[in-house]
């Protein structure tokens, strides 16, 4: 089930050959000029984002950027479909048994964690060879802003897990709160201009430091707060009924499929309103995505920029009659 609904992988990459020189001959020449072209990296990570159910229709500027630039990997796996588990392993490149992070929350953001899996995050690595590292939005859903985790120069890390609004993050350890006024506190909008603002300033003051950056959105994740000007926007979405939108009970299948039955007419209108409110989130994540190319373009950095989008794990709503999760989680 989890497997059936998850993850999607985008990658552009705009590298021209000639950056790539070869030959013995050149090579203290060659050594220096790379670590002087060496290519930006930026990883946007949005939250229980599925494509199964139809999320990207609703994204189009990023299907441009991204479909026409680069490739569109479809048959992209998580190892464990839940948040924290899901961010441990991308971090640090460790199966979920290695890390011990199984939920949510216990070991999530752990000292275990931070002392033997943190330092060996690829923050860590990146900054050590050179790259200028940032990191802005979502960590892990335990992380409680009582630290900066090893490697990352610029830090601004949302304490606990996805909100919108009325949440606080760590600006380089130092706590910040924000309110619910959309023109200052909207999480989507302020990653956008603090990681475009991180950007713009470490090509000014180094302009031959490649430059690290995860952008790690909230959306489409709970409360899905959309901004004002999107929250009408598609009234009547209905990509997630599929075929298996409320095919329940099946008592040939694992045991959650087994008891779970059809839904309730007021399960089903949850579904719609659900549906709805993740895709209008998401509508704010394109907007970022936009904003972030064209600033690759004028800074003339897009073609040495390889851009990463992706979700930590996917998402169901109504399938097999299970209402909303991952599976029948609800975190
Ligand atoms: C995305 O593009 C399609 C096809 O051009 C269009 O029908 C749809 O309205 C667009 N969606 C948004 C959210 O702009
Ligand atoms: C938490 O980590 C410890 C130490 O690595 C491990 O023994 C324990 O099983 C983990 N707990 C869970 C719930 O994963
Ligand atoms: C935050 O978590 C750390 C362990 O990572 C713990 O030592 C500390 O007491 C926690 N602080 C708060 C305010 O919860
Ligand atoms: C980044 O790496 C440099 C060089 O190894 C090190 O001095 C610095 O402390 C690191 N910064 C972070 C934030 O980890
Ligand atoms: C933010 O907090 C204020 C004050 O507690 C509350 O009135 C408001 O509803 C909250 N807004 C959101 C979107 O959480
Ligand atoms: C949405 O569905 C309602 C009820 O079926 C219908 O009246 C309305 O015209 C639809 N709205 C749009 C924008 O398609």
């Amino acid at each position: 089930m989890a497997a059936r609904l998850l993850l999607f992988l985008f990658v552009s990459v705009a590298l021209s050959e000639a950056q790539f020189p070869s030959g013995q001959r050149l090579k203290p020449r060659i050594q220096r000029d790379r670590r002087n072209i060496r290519p930006n990296i930026i990883l946007i990570l949005t939250d229980d984002q599925d494509v199964e159910l139809g999320s990207m229709q609703v994204m189009n500027k990023t299907r441009r950027i991204m479909e026409e630039g680069g490739t569109f990997f479809s048959n992209a796996f998580v190892t464990t479909p839940m948040c924290c588990p899901s961010r441990s392993s991308m971090l640090t490149g460790k199966y979920v048994h290695n890390h011990n992070t199984y939920t949510n929350n216990e070991n999530c953001s752990s000292l275990s964690w931070q002392r033997q899996h943190e330092p060996r995050t690829f923050g860590v690595y990146l900054n050590s060879t050179g790259y200028r590292t940032a990191f802005f939005g979502k960590y892990l859903n335990e992380y409680n802003g009582s630290y900066v985790p090893a490697g990352w120069r610029e830090w601004l890390g949302l304490v606990k897990n996805s909100r919108f609004y009325n949440y606080t993050l760590s600006r380089n350890g130092v706590r910040e709160k924000h309110g619910a006024l959309y023109p200052q506190d909207y999480l989507t909008d302020l990653i956008t201009a603090e990681s475009i603002r991180y950007f713009r300033s470490s090509k000014r003051v180094y302009p031959h430091r490649p430059v690290l950056m995860v952008l790690s959105h909230a959306a489409p994740h709970g409360p899905e707060d959309s901004a004002p000007q999107y929250s009408n926007a598609f009234p009547n979405a209905s990509q997630h009924i599929t075929p298996s939108y409320n095919y329940a009970p099946n008592l040939d299948k694992h045991w959650i499929m087994r008891y779970t039955g059809p839904m309730k007419p007021i399960h089903m209108e949850f579904t719609n309103v659900l549906q709805r409110k993740r895709l209008q989130t998401l509508l704010s994540v394109d907007d970022s995505m936009e904003k972030l190319y064209n600033m690759l373009v004028e800074t003339g950095e897009l073609e040495n920029t390889y851009i990463i989008y992706t979700s930590d794990h996917g998402y169901h709503i109504g399938q097999f009659g299970l209402v909303k999760g991952r599976f029948s989680f609800t975190v």
